[in-house]
């Protein structure tokens, strides 16, 4: 059986949670000063004395003095045990409750935050004593102020600066993310040689690290970021994001944030008077990051960098808005020109310029249409309702509201339908499913065939649909005539091929309603490892390894047949098939089954 949960896991615990959102999502919560309020869940009243501190990670009621950690929320309000709690809770952080005795032990990791603050300001002090930093952060606009309010630092050359420094168990660093162990098993510094900075959570503990070369022609890739570990999630934290609340508390409050792409575009912003930079942590704008926005201001502005992987990037923050976008939210877009990022712009045009595309920014509404209408001649009918099917999946994930209603109501007028039609209100649903007896059991969606192969491909195209363009035609003919339906990969390169230079998002759309979209969404989101050639060898490469396979299989199955009913016909159409791939191939690459070669007809 298991043991108990020890102690001081579940204090590491209660200090990672954020209180106010995992309240928020079951009591509505309104900022009041430095906290949270809402009408008490805990008894009656009509005005609100319940008090969420997230600082403090607590809460309390004024009138009915229930109060408490995360922990008796969940236990009070959910009604939950308290194991039952402790997991729930251990789910949203995304790690696993150890036990004492049996099972996984784990390590205590309270002091990894002070062990990140000795770093910080470790290196902090080495940007103070490496000139050659200093004049980097300088050559690149940056001013002494901006870098204390950032924290900026420096990691200096060499494999143990922090491992001389902080006297601690490896174990430790290396949980800190700090240090890194190879295979042999040794441990060293995983920054070496970068300007460094730090993350901060809400709270504003420093969690973990960004470090960028001083070169491009240094080692390893341009920005490292530290590893998740028990304090650090990437997918949840946003940097900048503690720096903006600081500088707004003591000036005008937070109205909006914008989401850029680059650490070095939130300090150059800041540097440049836009102090409501954030930005992600080398990962794509998820649900839980617009949840955090929203907790902090009404407005959203994404502005990503002016190229494909910026437009891929917004496309891709617009669908992770859409459930956040409840009444009185709003996420808007800005399209900077090719090659630009909002360092380079604010650097070049000045903060006025960069105000005005935000204040000129696209609403997510316009922002969808416009995308899902890319490739469509909207003047014919069919185009039309096409427009409105791509749109439902998407409609349908914003929460209902005047948002929800207008886009609906627009919708109905491109295509001359119904609003009611395109997004029939829940009632309608509600009262449809009662009177309605329940539909037949689909049975399970039909699966696509998805191979190693398949996924590689897709990955390149979804990444990178232009690839399409660059098989021979040959190739493209070959692709194109081959006839298996259960191939994913196939039915994406249709639509590449149809949509000649679409973007990948565009591409993406396409299959929104299908039951593999999540799968095909994933491969378009994995990092990205190889150059633009290598990928287009990867891609012009699998794809001839994939017709190869694909004439593999038909002969493969031609034998069978022979070996079932070994009529002149069957052995005909083998001959003929191998025949054709030898021409095919100019002899090479096509074995023939000795086997089906040696047969003759009863
Ligand atoms: P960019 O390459 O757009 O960086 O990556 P940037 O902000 O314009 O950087 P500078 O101007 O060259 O200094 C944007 C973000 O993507 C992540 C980082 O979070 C970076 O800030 N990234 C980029 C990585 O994690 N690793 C990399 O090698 C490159
Ligand atoms: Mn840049």
């Amino acid at each position: 059986m298991a043991g108990r949960i020890p102690q001081s896991f579940i204090n590491d615990l209660l200090q990672r949670i954020d209180i106010v959102d995992l309240i928020d999502s079951r009591v509505k919560l309104t900022k009041a000063g430095k906290s949270w309020k809402a009408c008490c869940p805990f008894h009656q009243e009509k005005t609100p004395s319940f008090n969420v501190n997230s600082e403090r990670g607590i809460y309390k009621c004024f009138g009915c003095g229930a109060g408490g950690t995360a922990l008796t929320f969940l236990m009070e309000h959910d009604r939950m045990e308290f194991v039952e709690a402790v997991e729930a809770l251990a789910a949203i952080a995304h790690v696993e409750v150890p036990r004492e005795g049996g099972g996984r032990v784990e390590k205590p990791d309270t002091g990894l935050y002070e062990l990140l603050d000795k770093a910080a300001k470790l290196y902090r002090e080495a940007l103070r004593d490496h000139p050659e930093a200093i004049d980097y952060l300088k050559g690149r606009g940056l001013d002494g102020r901006t870098a204390a309010r950032y924290g900026i630092g420096f990691a200096p050359p060499g494999w143990d600066f922090l491992k001389t420094r902080l006297d601690v168990d490896p174990d430790r660093m290396v949980a800190a993310g700090l240090v890194a162990r190879n295979d042999a098993g040794r441990t060293y510094d995983r920054f070496r040689h970068r300007i460094m900075f730090p993350i901060r959570d809400s709270r504003g503990r420093v969690v973990a690290f960004g470090g960028r070369l001083l070169s491009d022609a240094g080692e390893g890739p341009k920005y490292l970021n530290s590893p998740e570990t028990p304090v650090f999630h990437k997918a949840r934290e946003l940097y900048g994001l503690y720096e903006a609340r600081h500088s707004a508390q003591r000036g005008s409050g937070l109205d909006r944030l914008i989401v850029v792409e680059g650490y070095m575009d939130v300090v150059a912003l800041s540097r440049n008077g836009i102090r409501n930079a954030v930005a992600t942590l080398g990962t794509a704008v998820g649900t839980e990051h617009f949840e955090r926005l929203y907790r902090n201001v009404s407005e959203v502005v994404c502005c990503f960098d002016g190229d494909r992987a910026g437009r891929q990037a917004a496309w891709r923050a617009l669908e992770a808005s859409l459930p956040s976008l409840r009444d009185g939210r709003q996420c808007k877009f800005v399209f900077l020109p090719e090659g630009e990022d909002p360092d380079s712009l604010v650097g070049s045009e000045g903060r006025e310029h960069l105000e005005d595309l935000i204040t000129a920014s696209k609403p997510a509404g316009d922002y969808l249409v416009d995308s899902l209408s890319e490739g469509l001649d909207l003047t014919s009918m069919d185009a039309r309702a096409r427009l409105c099917e791509l749109a439902k999946p998407f409609v349908s994930r914003i929460p209902r509201g005047v948002l929800r209603r207008l886009l609906v109501d627009r919708l109905a007028r491109i295509a001359e339908l119904d609003p009611d039609a395109i997004d029939p209100p829940s009632a309608d649903i509600d009262q449809r499913r009662l009177e309605e007896p329940p539909p037949p059991d689909p049975g399970p969606a039909p699966a696509a065939r998805t191979t190693g192969l398949d996924r590689r491909l897709l990955r390149c195209l979804l990444q990178e649909p232009s690839l399409f363009g660059k098989l021979d035609t040959s190739l493209v003919r070959a692709l194109l005539g081959e006839t298996d339906d259960d191939s994913l990969f196939l039915r994406v390169a249709r639509w590449a091929a149809k949509d000649g230079d679409a973007d990948a998002s565009v591409l993406l759309a396409r299959f929104v309603h299908e039951p593999f979209y999540n799968e095909l969404r994933d491969l378009a989101d994995t990092e990205r490892m190889l150059d633009a050639d290598a990928l287009e060898a990867e891609f012009v490469g699998g794809v001839r390894h994939y017709l190869g396979e694909c004439e593999r299989r038909r002969r493969l199955a031609l034998v069978d047949s022979i070996r079932n009913a070994p009529t002149k016909e069957n052995i005909a159409r083998y001959l003929n098939a191998s025949r054709a791939a030898r021409n095919r191939t100019g002899g090479a690459d096509v074995e023939t089954s000795p086997e089906a070669e040696g047969l003759t007809a009863k």
